[in-house]
């Protein structure tokens, strides 16, 4: 615990985060970020897809407190989409609401994803709403509410660690959701704390979206949620079209494959770009033995 609250404090440095941009820190990350720009990330993704994998593509960055930041990053967005678009790859996006200016105005960050939710529609490709840390919570639920009279190319994350989970999902039966455990240090007036609690409650919400729900997709690392999945799926007669697996870019690359292989819809989460810090040090957070792997990276050049 007391490590995960360390690399969750180092994630929200902003002063640690923009030296790593500055000084290019790879640390390692390169292990699990697909490249710092869009020729490199197509690439990932054109590999992931020849293994019958499909890829959710994040735009990486946060702490963004300036317009003209989160201008870029929309108009990086855009780009995405047309490279999805012209490379002709099986690929959609995930986004940020604070990346596009949640945190300036609420306004100026609705008309950013109003360019970006029109566009990927144009293009028939969904836009995942990634969701972050308690405090945006409500107003990332608010601007979906507010694209969803326009589009249906958007679908959000449910995060099993809130207690209000189990009524957001009654809520959002009606969308593409991602489920997930959550990766945010919540406090314990909004949030469960205990592992187990957590777990079991990620597993009801499986359920729940399965049987009631439309497309699910199950984001998570954990090999006994994922089995009991499977036999859960089998048990009531669930098709494989009515779901998916996730699993973010560099982590248990076999299982992945193997999921893909038994036939099984999966998409891998492709973080790409230069705004890589945040994202690392929340993934140490959630899993120190995570830095095996990246010192692997950082040793065996
Ligand atoms: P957890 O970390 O709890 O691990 C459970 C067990 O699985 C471990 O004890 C170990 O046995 C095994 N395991 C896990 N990782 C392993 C590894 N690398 N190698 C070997 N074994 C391993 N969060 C959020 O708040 N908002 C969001 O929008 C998203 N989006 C998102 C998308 C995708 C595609 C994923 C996979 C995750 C997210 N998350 C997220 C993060 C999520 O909330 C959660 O923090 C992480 O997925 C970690 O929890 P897990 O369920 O993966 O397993």
């Amino acid at each position: 615990m007391l490590l995960k609250n360390f690399f969750i404090g180092l994630s929200q440095n902003q002063l640690l985060n923009s030296l790593a941009q500055k000084y290019g820190f790879k640390l390692g990350a390169q292990s699990v970020v697909a490249g710092t720009n869009i020729e490199e990330m197509i690439e990932s993704v054109k590999e992931l897809n020849t293994y019958g994998i499909s890829c959710t593509i994040d735009n990486l960055g946060e702490f963004v407190y300036e317009k003209e930041e989160a201008t870029k990053a929309k108009k990086q967005i855009l780009d995405v989409i047309e490279a999805i678009k012209v490379n002709n790859v099986d690929a959609h996006i995930s986004l940020k609401p604070t990346q596009l200016g949640l945190d300036i105005d609420y306004d100026f960050c609705l008309s950013n994803l109003q360019e970006i939710v029109a566009k990927a529609d144009s293009y028939d490709i969904f836009i995942n709403f990634d969701m972050e840390d308690y405090g945006h919570l409500q107003p990332s639920f608010d601007l979906i509410d507010e694209l969803s009279k326009e589009h249906d190319n958007i679908g959000t994350v449910i995060q099993a660690y809130f207690f209000r989970a189990e009524e957001d999902i009654q809520k959002y039966k009606d969308y593409r959701l991602r489920l997930v455990k959550g990766a945010y240090k919540e406090s314990e007036a909004v949030a469960y704390q205990d592992k187990r609690v957590i777990d079991s409650n990620l597993v009801a919400l499986i359920e729940y979206h399965l049987l009631n729900g439309k497309f699910t997709s199950i984001a998570t690392h954990d090999h006994n949620i994922i089995n009991h999945v499977k036999r859960f799926v089998a048990e009531n007669n669930i098709s494989k079209e009515k779901f998916e697996f996730q699993m973010l870019y560099g982590f248990r690359k076999e299982l992945q494959h193997e999921l893909a292989k038994e036939g099984y819809n999966f998409c891998t989460y492709v973080p790409f770009g230069t705004d890589w810090y945040g994202y690392f040090m929340r993934r140490l957070a959630e899993r120190p033995q995570n830095l095996n792997l990246i010192a692997k990276q950082v040793f065996n050049k």
